[in-house]
């Protein structure tokens, strides 16, 4: 019935670029043609208040995690607090979670401990886990592949590696989560990969406020602006915005385990 809708799976609306219009934002969502949202933690802090937006509204849901540059202040007795805030009913996955090389700190034995930790918790609440990876495609595999990580489910969040390695990924399960990137001059890359990825396997994100596609780019993302995506997505894929939607729809379901 809403699969006419668009499925944003990932969306950063604690942010504080939303302080002055969060609600009203929010609100509007349904009535504007985008269905759910998926509200992504990155720091201990976000967690908290992503669970307060996901109670706020039907049509958004939560993801709990820590983002492997937001591990250093990461401990045992905060962990718990962690795990205690995925078992919410509107937690559906563990995220964001992973390896970010490009910034040094924290080193990479802190971001390699904690991304297994939280790979261990998904595992542990029986939900799946959004994937960060940045300049560490070999890491990230070689965790996700010693973690049985194909056992938990999950995305890869704003995909950014090869089209080969998207075959790896794939034969592990994950989906892949493609949002303005594609839209950009500069996507040869991605491009390939979206073009070698079967529809079945793509959910639509945003990263709000990040990552606006063009013609927005540079400005404020939302939610609003994923019909850019899904055109372009269509474009690529030779099949009409409507079954876009459907299918991105339908997968960012069967990703997060939610009923259609
Ligand atoms: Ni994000």
């Amino acid at each position: 019935m809403r699969k006419d809708l668009i499925f944003d799976t990932h969306a950063h609306y604690d942010d504080e670029q939303f302080d002055s219009d969060r609600e009203e934002l929010l609100a509007g969502f349904p009535e504007k043609g985008i269905g759910r949202v998926v509200n992504v933690g990155s720091t201990l802090a976000s967690c908290g208040k992503c669970l307060e937006l996901a109670e706020g509204y039907e049509h958004v849901c939560a993801a709990v995690g820590v983002h492997p540059s937001e591990t250093e202040p990461l401990n045992e007795e905060n962990f718990e607090t962690l795990r205690q805030q995925s078992l919410h009913p509107k937690c559906v996955a563990i995220g964001e979670i992973g390896l970010d090389y490009y910034w040094p700190e924290p080193g990479e034995d802190v971001q390699k401990k904690w991304f297994a930790r939280q790979l261990e918790l998904a595992r542990e609440v029986g939900k799946p886990v959004i994937i960060h990876s940045r300049e560490a495609c070999k890491d990230t595999l070689d965790i996700l592949r010693a973690e049985n990580a194909g056992e938990v489910g999950g995305v890869i969040h704003c995909y950014s590696y090869s089209k080969e390695t998207a075959g790896e990924y794939l034969e592990l399960g994950f989906y892949f989560g493609i949002g303005g990137v594609l839209t950009f001059k500069n996507a040869r890359r991605l491009v390939e990969a979206v073009e070698y990825l079967p529809m079945d396997r793509i959910v639509i994100e945003t990263d709000s406020p990040y990552l606006a596609p063009e013609p927005n780019r540079g400005k404020r993302n939302s939610s609003l602006n994923l019909p850019y995506v899904v055109e372009r997505l269509a474009k690529l894929k030779g099949i009409s915005e409507e079954e876009v939607r459907r299918i991105t729809w339908e997968n960012g379901c069967r990703l997060f385990r939610m009923t259609s």
